[in-house]
C-alpha cells in the first residue's frame, strides 16, 4: 500500500502516492518526490514520488518478466477479461471517491467527474474486458498446398504517456485495450494529476493482476516520458498529449528500436452552424462543445463557422450563454467552469486572449482572469474571427470562443479542412444533403451531426493529419495493441 497523507481540502484522503512497480509501492530510485497541486486554490496537495530513467528501467524489467513468464501469458483470456471486470467493478463502487480526487488534483467540475469521467472510464474498462476471448485471426486461402492463417499477438511491454486533462479516463482508454490483448504496460500520468493514476493502482492489485503486469510511474515529460519513449526494451509507446510532444515521441521512437507509436494529439475542430439548423440547439451544443472541461479538449469546437443568415443572432445567443456560464468552485454542484490546470496554461490562454484583440477580433464577453486564487479566466467569446489569426489557426486549450462567418458550403469545407489538425468537426444543420456534404468532405477523424462530444469506448476515435496516428476505443483501439502473425503450414 502507498503512504497515507489526509488532505487539508475537501477531506478527500490521499492514499497512493508512491510508484508503483511489480506489484510493489516503491520510493523512486533518487528520493526525490514532486508536488502535485489543487488548481482551485494554487496550494499543494501532496508529495508524489517522481520517476525518472532509473526507475523506468526497473518497471520496463518488470513489466518484460511479467510479459515473457509467469502467470499473465498462459492465464486464459477470458481471465484476462475477468481481471478487467473487476477493476471496473472496483472503480465502479469507489466513485464518489474517485471523482473527488480527480476533481481535487484536475479541477474539472465534481458533477463533470461524476457524471462523465468516471462512467465513461468504467465503460471503456468494461467494453474491453468483453473484447480478451473474441481477439481473432483469419484463415486465408493461399495458393499451393499450404494452410495459412493469422492470429493476433500482444505487442510486448507497452509505455502509455497520459495527459492531465482527462486523467483517469486516458488511464482507461490506454490499458483496457492493451492489457484486453495480453500486453504487459508502464503508465506515466501527467506531473499535473498523478493522484487518480496511483489510486487505480491500488485497484489493480485488489483486483488481482500479477505482478508487474501493470507499472505506474509518476514523473515529468522530459525525464521519465522521455526515457520510456527511448527504452530499447519498451515495444510500443502510446502517448496522448500535445503535437509538439507527439513529434519527439515519433523521433524518439526513430532514434531507438522503432517501437510502435500511436499518439492522439491536439486539434483546431471546425464546428459549422447553418442557418436552417434547430437554432437552441445549435447555440446550447457549440457552448459545451467549447467550453466543455474549461475547454482542455483536444477535440474542442474551437473554430466556429456559422452561416452569415443567422451569424448576428448566434452571437447573440452565446454571448448570452457564455455570459450565464457558472464559474467557481469545482466542488460546488451548481458549478459549469472550474480553474485551468496551472499557472502556465492560464498565461498560454491569457496570451492568447491579448493576440485576438491585438488582431482585431471582437471580445464580446471575458477576456479578464478570475479571483484571488487558482487558475480562473472568465468564459471569453470572440466574434469577428478570420481564418489567418492565431486564434483560429493555434490550439488554446481553454475557455475562449472564436465565430467565424461563412456564406456556402463549399467555402466552409475548404476553410474548415486548411488546417495541420484534423480531430474532429461537427455540422448543425436540418439539410440531410449539406450534413452528408460536410461529413464526407470534412478531413478529420469523428464528426458529429446535430451533437457535439457524443462518446462511446465502441466508436473510434483518433485523429487525421497531425492530430494524431491510429485510434483509441472500439476494435481499432485494441487492434494498435496486437501484432498480427501469419502461420503457413505445408500440408
Ligand atoms: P504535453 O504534451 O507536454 O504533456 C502530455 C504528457 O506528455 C504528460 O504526461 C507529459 O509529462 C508528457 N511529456 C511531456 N514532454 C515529454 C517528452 N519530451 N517525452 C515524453 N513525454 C513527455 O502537454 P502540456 O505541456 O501539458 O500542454 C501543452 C499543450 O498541449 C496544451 O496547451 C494543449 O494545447 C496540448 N495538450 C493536448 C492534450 C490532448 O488531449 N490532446 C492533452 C494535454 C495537452
Ligand atoms: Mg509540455
Amino acid at each position: 500500500m502507498g503512504t497515507t497523507a489526509v488532505s487539508p481540502d475537501r477531506g478527500v484522503k490521499v492514499r497512493a502516492t508512491k510508484l508503483m512497480i511489480g506489484n510493489q509501492w516503491v520510493e523512486s530510485v533518487s528520493g526525490k518526490t514532486f508536488e502535485t497541486v489543487n488548481p482551485a486554490t494554487g496550494k499543494p496537495i501532496c508529495r508524489v514520488s517522481e520517476a525518472d530513467a532509473a526507475d523506468v528501467n526497473k518497471a520496463v524489467s518488470a513489466a518484460r518478466t511479467a510479459f515473457e513468464s509467469g502467470p499473465w501469458p498462459k492465464m486464459a483470456a477470458a481471465e484476462r477479461g475477468r481481471l478487467l471486470y473487476k477493476l471496473a467493478d472496483l472503480l465502479e463502487a469507489n466513485v464518489e471517491e474517485m471523482s473527488r480526487l480527480e476533481t481535487l488534483d484536475n479541477g474539472k467540475p465534481l458533477m463533470e467527474s461524476r457524471n462523465v469521467d468516471l462512467p465513461l472510464s468504467i465503460a471503456t474498462l468494461r467494453y474491453y474486458a468483453g473484447w480478451t476471448d473474441k481477439i481473432q485471426g483469419r484463415t486465408i486461402p493461399v495458393a499451393g498446398p499450404h494452410i495459412c492463417y493469422t492470429r493476433l499477438q500482444p505487442v510486448g511491454v507497452v509505455g502509455q504517456i497520459i495527459p492531465w486533462n482527462f486523467p483517469l479516463l486516458m488511464l482507461a482508454m490506454k490499458i483496457g485495450p492493451a492489457l484486453a490483448a495480453g500486453n504487459t504496460v508502464l503508465v506515466k500520468p501527467a506531473e499535473q494529476t498523478p493522484l487518480t493514476a496511483l489510486r487505480m493502482g491500488e485497484f489493480i492489485l485488489d483486483a488481482g493482476f500479477p505482478s508487474g503486469v501493470v507499472n505506474i510511474l509518476p514523473g515529468f515529460g522530459p525525464t521519465a516520458g522521455d526515457s520510456i519513449a527511448r527504452h530499447m526494451d519498451v515495444d510500443k509507446v502510446a502517448f496522448t498529449g500535445s503535437t509538439e510532444v507527439g513529434h519527439l515521441i515519433m523521433e524518439a521512437s526513430a532514434q531507438s528500436n522503432l517501437k510502435r507509436v500511436t499518439l492522439e494529439l491536439g486539434g483546431k475542430s471546425p464546428n459549422i452552424v447553418f442557418a436552417d439548423a434547430d437554432l437552441d440547439q445549435a447555440v446550447e451544443g457549440s457552448h459545451t462543445a467549447l467550453f466543455f472541461n474549461q475547454g482542455q479538449v483536444c477535440c474542442a469546437g474551437s473554430r466556429l463557422y456559422v452561416e452569415g443568415k443567422c451569424h448576428d443572432e448566434f452571437v447573440k445567443r452565446s454571448v448570452e450563454r457564455a455570459r450565464k456560464r457558472k464559474v467557481g468552485d469545482p466542488f460546488d454542484p451548481a458549478t459549469e467552469q472550474g480553474p485551468l490546470i496551472d499557472g502556465t496554461q492560464r498565461d498560454k490562454v491569457m496570451s492568447y486572449i491579448e493576440s485576438g484583440k491585438i488582431d482585431g477580433a471582437r471580445l464580446m464577453c471575458g477576456g479578464e482572469r478570475k479571483g484571488g486564487q487558482g487558475f480562473f479566466v472568465e468564459p471569453t467569446v470572440f466574434a469577428g474571427v478570420r481564418d489567418e489569426m492565431k486564434i483560429a489557426r493555434e490550439e488554446i486549450f481553454g475557455p475562449v470562443m472564436s465565430i467565424l462567418k461563412f456564406s456556402s458550403l463549399d467555402d466552409v469545407i475548404h476553410r474548415a479542412n486548411d488546417t495541420d489538425y484534423g480531430l474532429a468537426a461537427a455540422v448543425w444543420t436540418r439539410d440531410i444533403g449539406k450534413a452528408i456534404a460536410v461529413t464526407n468532405g470534412v478531413r478529420a477523424g469523428t464528426v458529429w451531426v446535430n451533437c457535439y462530444g457524443a462518446f462511446d469506448p465502441a466508436a473510434p476515435f483518433g485523429g487525421f493529419k497531425q492530430s494524431g496516428m491510429g485510434r483509441e476505443w472500439g476494435e481499432y483501439g485494441l487492434q494498435q495493441y496486437t501484432e498480427v502473425k501469419t502461420v503457413t503450414m505445408k500440408m
